[in-house]
């Protein structure tokens, strides 16, 4: 087992493990990437960046590509409808030093959509492979795309978007093994990672979908044999989920306390308070919460009281409810 977590390079970016952040709009700021860097990832993604706003300087959308603390590579994913949009954004894009770009084929919210952005680029493979070709044209960073496995079930593209994508000089393919129409449910198709990695032999191949736990994360990369892989909602008030990886890769379980969660709560809530101010941290703060003391035995009040504190001193009450001997 401890031979399927090992150093990996995505074009000239070597990286320490194969162990990965996702990009998750709302969760993946500045502060969690860190927090999940210090626990064990190898590579944390910026959640989605539209091209079209760091193109015009927007101080939101750009601010999502500031650097967190010790982040030394950080991973931009950007969404555009095409080759010129991408392009307009680049100069912006490059004042915040990425060491890799990856491209959004996977989103499939409406209002990104109906855009020609996201997993409607599925719909135009031609489109991706301009996308990658001009971003490798005009960077030094290595250009990687993220895809689900096609539209629908009928339409299953995924073998010819890579491809495409790999000869326009993309550094790896990231698959969500889902297609858009099935959103996030049923049960990912993992065995269309393992086809995607059995085409591309010599290409990284990044897996996505359904990665809960550490166990899920080694199957994965044993039973599709996929070289990296990406967690994403198994990581969302769990960013132990790297450590817990590696122990399980050694053949040792690592078993998470109350206290040890109570303490990375507070830690990821200064974090934000240092980024956005004490009432918007808090606020901002809640839906993580919920997510760490998931599987808390009697955590239901303090997740109660967290729906209305603003300030650190109450969330401090309000976690102090909790069994620490757990
Ligand atoms: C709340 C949320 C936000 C997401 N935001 C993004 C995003 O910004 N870019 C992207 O490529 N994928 C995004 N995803 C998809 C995830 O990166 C991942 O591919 C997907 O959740 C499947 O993995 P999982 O089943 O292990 O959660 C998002 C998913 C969720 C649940």
């Amino acid at each position: 087992m401890a031979d399927l977590i090992h150093p990996i390079s995505i074009g000239s970016l070597s990286l320490k493990t194969n162990l990965f952040l996702a990009p998750l709009a709302g969760y993946t700021d500045k502060v969690y990437r860190s927090i999940c860097l210090e626990k064990g990832a190898a590579l944390a993604y910026t959640e989605m960046v539209s091209c079209e706003g760091v193109a015009r300087d927007n101080d939101k959308t750009v601010m999502l590509m500031e650097r967190g603390e010790g982040e030394e590579n950080l991973a931009v994913q950007l969404f555009m409808p095409d080759a010129d949009t991408a392009l307009r954004s680049l100069e912006n894009v490059m004042k915040y030093r990425p060491a890799l770009i990856d491209i959004n084929c996977g989103c499939p919210v409406p209002k990104v959509v109906k855009t020609g952005a996201g997993s409607a680029l599925l719909k135009n493979p031609g489109t991706i492979r301009q996308i990658v070709k001009t971003i490798r044209d005009n960077v030094s960073v290595p250009v990687t795309i993220k895809i689900r496995t096609g539209w629908d079930v009928e339409n299953l593209n995924y073998l010819k978007v890579a491809d495409l994508a790999f000869e326009a000089g993309a550094s790896a393919v990231c698959m969500h093994a889902r297609t858009k129409s099935q959103l996030y449910m049923p049960t990912a198709h993992w065995e269309l990672l393992k086809d995607l990695k059995d085409h591309f032999s010599d290409n990284v191949i990044i897996g996505s979908g359904d990665l809960f736990s550490a166990k899920d994360g080694l199957r994965m990369l044993q039973d599709a044999g996929v070289d990296a892989i990406s967690y994403a909602r198994g990581a969302i008030g769990n960013p132990f989920i790297f450590e817990q990886t590696m122990a399980l890769s050694e053949g040792r379980s690592l078993v998470i306390s109350t206290s040890d969660k109570v303490q990375a709560i507070m830690h990821h809530l200064l974090g934000l308070v240092d980024f956005l101010g004490e009432n918007t941290a808090c606020r901002e703060m809640r839906k993580h919460v919920c997510a760490y003391l998931k599987g808390i035995p009697n955590s239901a009040k303090v997740r109660q009281s967290v729906t209305t504190a603003l300030t650190v001193d109450q969330y401090k009450e309000a976690l102090s409810a909790l069994d620490y001997e757990k």
